[in-house]
């Protein structure tokens, strides 16, 4: 039985997640660019309160290509402005018709507590710093599909913890699939309390990069930022990955980021381009984006159907 909304990587089991990948699987194998019918006739809600490219898009294009028709509701221009709330906000949209609202906002936990009043499938795009499941679930089938056994994996995951909704649902499901989830970034972005019970974390990024697996960087999130770290060009040069630290990277290193890539940070273009050159196949940022769409098909699919365990 299906949770009936997807605010957090905890409404989903292994079983369920297993699931979506296959479907994601197969809206990819058989994406011919004719819409497909799974959400014929469903009204969808696509409403952003935080900014977003990749989430955005492919959550549109995923109902678009399963045949539903997307409903634009966007935040600036709805009643709440004139004082509704939110969970009245959302009982209309569920009066008027709407099968499911897909919604990214900065305050963690106010979905959850509309869920509990409003019969309407609700999907996260981002909550906050809280959880990003979608996020999760593609870069797991990204990993997959590139060869990756999670089981015994190690991920070190980069940078700043302390505002990553990406990392937080990470640290639920990276384990769930057996593999060894270990936290790198700044004392000050990586606060112990963060840091699960049993986790490895270091504050030494050079330490890390030897070892295999992958190595998940995350966006420095300067928008959250008040006064944790000095400057970006200090930031980079202790926890970027640039040139020089393509060194001491291992070979059999995959490298992921959610996007958008702050280039210079977290990241260097230089370091990119050398390894987009000369490994392309262990760089899954682009590939990572594409599957977003795949996996978000299969999540409305198995939600709207019902079908999911
Ligand atoms: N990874 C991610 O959530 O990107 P957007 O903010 O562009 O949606």
């Amino acid at each position: 039985m299906f949770p009936g909304n997807v605010l957090s990587i905890e409404d989903l089991s292994v079983q369920a997640m297993e699931e979506i990948f296959q479907r994601a699987a197969y809206y990819k194998s058989e994406d011919r660019g004719v819409a497909f019918s799974a959400l014929k006739g469903k009204n969808i809600v696509l409403s952003f309160w935080e900014p977003s490219t990749r989430t955005r898009v492919s959550f549109e294009l995923a109902v678009q290509k399963l045949g539903g028709t997307v409903l634009d509701l966007r935040p600036e221009q709805n009643s709440e402005k004139k004082g509704e709330s939110l969970e009245d906000t959302v009982k209309t949209l569920r009066s008027l018709g709407a099968d499911a609202l897909i919604f990214r906002h900065g305050a963690p936990g106010l979905f959850g507590r509309i869920s509990r009043t409003v019969d309407l499938p609700l999907i996260s795009g981002g909550e906050g710093c809280y959880q990003h499941p979608t996020q999760t679930l593609l870069d797991i089938f990204t990993m997959k599909e590139a060869g990756i056994v999670l089981s015994g994996l190690e991920v070190v995951i980069a940078g700043d913890i302390l505002h990553s909704r990406v990392a937080r649902s990470h640290l639920l499901a990276l384990p769930a699939f057996g593999a060894r989830v270990t936290l790198v970034g700044p004392p000050a972005l990586l606060p112990r309390e963060l840091v699960p019970p049993g986790l490895n974390y270091t504050y030494s990024f050079d330490d890390v990069l030897a070892r295999g697996g992958v190595l998940y960087l995350l966006r420095v999130q300067m928008e959250r930022h008040r006064r944790f770290f000095s400057s970006p060009g200090e930031y980079a040069a202790l926890y970027g990955l640039n040139e020089k630290r393509l060194a001491l990277l291992n070979n059999e290193t995959f490298v992921m980021h959610p996007g958008p890539v702050n280039l210079g940070v977290e990241l260097s273009t230089g370091a990119l381009h050398i390894l987009e050159a000369n490994c392309p196949d262990k760089v899954l940022i682009q590939k990572q984006v594409r599957n977003g769409v795949y996996v978000r098909m299969a999540v409305l699919d198995l939600l709207l159907s019902g079908r999911m365990v």
